[in-house]
C-alpha cells in the first residue's frame, strides 16, 4: 500500500508515521528553489480549489505562508483572522462557523487558542482540515517545517532519509506551553536523536510528552540552565507564551531566564544551528542573525514549501 494523503487531516503529529513524515517532506522538496532549479511552475496544481483560513488567534507566518502556499498552487483564499468581525461576534456556535466555512471551501486551515479544537473542527467538516495551531497542544505543519530545516542543515544531501540520525537537538525555553516543541519532541522520536530539554522547572516538558519518549526508549536529559559546554547540532529556542499564563507575576519572574544574548556567538561559531519558530520577543539576541548558523528565518522561509506540498497532498494533487 503506498502513502496516501488525499482527504486527510492535519491535526496531531501522533497521526504520522515515520514513513509518512518522510514522505511529507520529500514531497516539499519539489516545491523548494534550492532542490528544483527550473522553475517548475506548479501554480496550476490546485487551480479552482479554495483555502479557508480560520484564525481565531493572531499569526503572522502561519496565517502568511497559508496564504503564499495556497496561491503559489492556484488555489484561491477565503477566511477570517478577526473572529470579531463574523458572525460569532453575534452568537454563532463554533460547529455552525466550520459547517458553514466547509461548504464553500475545499480545505480549512485553522488556528484556535483551545487545545483540541482542530479535531473538534474536523469532526464536523467533511474537507480536510488542517491545524495550524491549537492552544498549548500542537503545531503540526510547524514541526513539519522544523524537521524539514533540520534534514536540509544537518548534513550533505545525499544522506536522504538516515539524515537525522545521529544529531542531538536541544529544546529550550517555555516546553511547556509551546506547542511547537510538544509536537517537535514527538517527531523526532522516530529517529535516532538525542533530545535535551532545557527550561526552568515550572516549564518543564509536560509528563504526557516525556511517557511517549519513554515508551520508544528515546534517549533525554531535562536540565534547569544551558550547559556552558553544550554540546548539540541544533539548539531549538522558544518564547515564554505569555498568553498561556494564568498568573502574569508568574510569567515575569521567569520569562527572562533562558535568553541568548549575543555571547552565545561562540556556540554557532562551534557548529550548533540557532532555530526558533518566531515570533522572538527577547529570547534571541538580534546580533546574533547575521550568523550564518543563525537559522530561523531560512527555518520560516521552509514553512512554504511544507505549505504547498501539504495542501496539494491533502488535495490529491501531487
Ligand atoms: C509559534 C506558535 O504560534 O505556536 N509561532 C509560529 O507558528 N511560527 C510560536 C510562538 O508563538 O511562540
Amino acid at each position: 500500500m503506498g502513502i496516501i494523503f488525499k482527504s486527510r487531516d492535519i491535526i496531531d503529529i501522533n497521526d504520522f508515521s515515520k514513513e509518512e513524515l518522510l514522505f511529507i517532506l520529500k514531497t516539499a522538496r519539489k516545491f523548494d528553489p534550492e532542490y528544483v532549479k527550473k522553475d517548475r511552475s506548479n501554480y496550476t496544481i490546485a487551480q479552482g480549489k479554495i483555502a479557508a483560513l480560520l484564525f481565531f488567534e493572531p499569526s503572522t507566518r502561519t496565517e502568511q505562508s497559508f496564504k503564499s502556499a495556497a496561491q503559489k498552487i492556484g488555489m484561491g483564499i477565503i477566511g477570517f483572522d478577526d473572529p470579531e468581525a463574523t458572525s460569532i461576534h453575534k452568537g454563532e456556535s463554533f460547529s455552525d462557523t466550520i459547517r458553514i466555512m466547509n461548504s464553500y471551501a475545499d480545505v480549512l486551515i485553522m488556528r484556535h487558542p483551545e487545545s483540541g479544537a482542530a479535531g473538534k473542527a474536523a469532526d464536523v467538516a467533511d474537507i480536510p482540515v488542517i491545524n495550524a495551531g491549537d492552544g498549548a497542544n500542537q503545531h503540526p505543519t510547524q514541526t513539519m517545517l522544523d524537521l524539514y530545516t533540520m534534514m536540509k542543515e544537518a548534513g550533505p544531501p545525499s544522506r536522504e532519509a538516515g539524515r537525522l540520525d545521529g544529531i542531538t537537538v536541544a529544546l529550550m525555553g517555555d516546553l511547556k506551553y509551546g506547542r511547537t516543541v510538544h509536537a517537535l519532541s514527538i517527531a523526532l522520536s522516530h529517529f535516532k536523536v538525542k533530545q535535551i530539554f532545557i527550561s526552568h522547572p515550572s516549564l518543564a516538558m509536560p509528563a504526557e510528552f516525556l511517557q511517549i519518549l519513554d515508551k520508544r526508549g528515546v534517549k533525554y536529559e531535562q536540565l534547569d540552565q544551558m550547559p556552558s559546554d553544550l554540546q548539540a547540532d541544533f539548539l531549538y529556542q522558544t518564547r515564554v507564551q505569555k498568553e498561556r499564563f494564568k498568573n502574569l507575576s508568574e510569567y515575569k519572574k521567569i520569562k527572562d531566564k533562558f535568553v541568548l544574548d549575543a555571547s552565545f556567538k561562540k556556540f554557532l561559531d562551534r557548529g550548533v544551528k540557532l532555530m526558533h519558530a518566531l515570533p522572538r520577543v527577547n529570547e534571541i539576541d538580534p546580533s546574533l542573525d547575521a550568523h550564518p548558523n543563525a537559522i530561523y528565518f531560512a527555518q520560516a522561509r521552509n514553512g512554504l514549501y511544507i505549505r504547498e506540498a501539504l495542501l496539494a497532498l491533502v488535495l490529491g494533487r501531487i
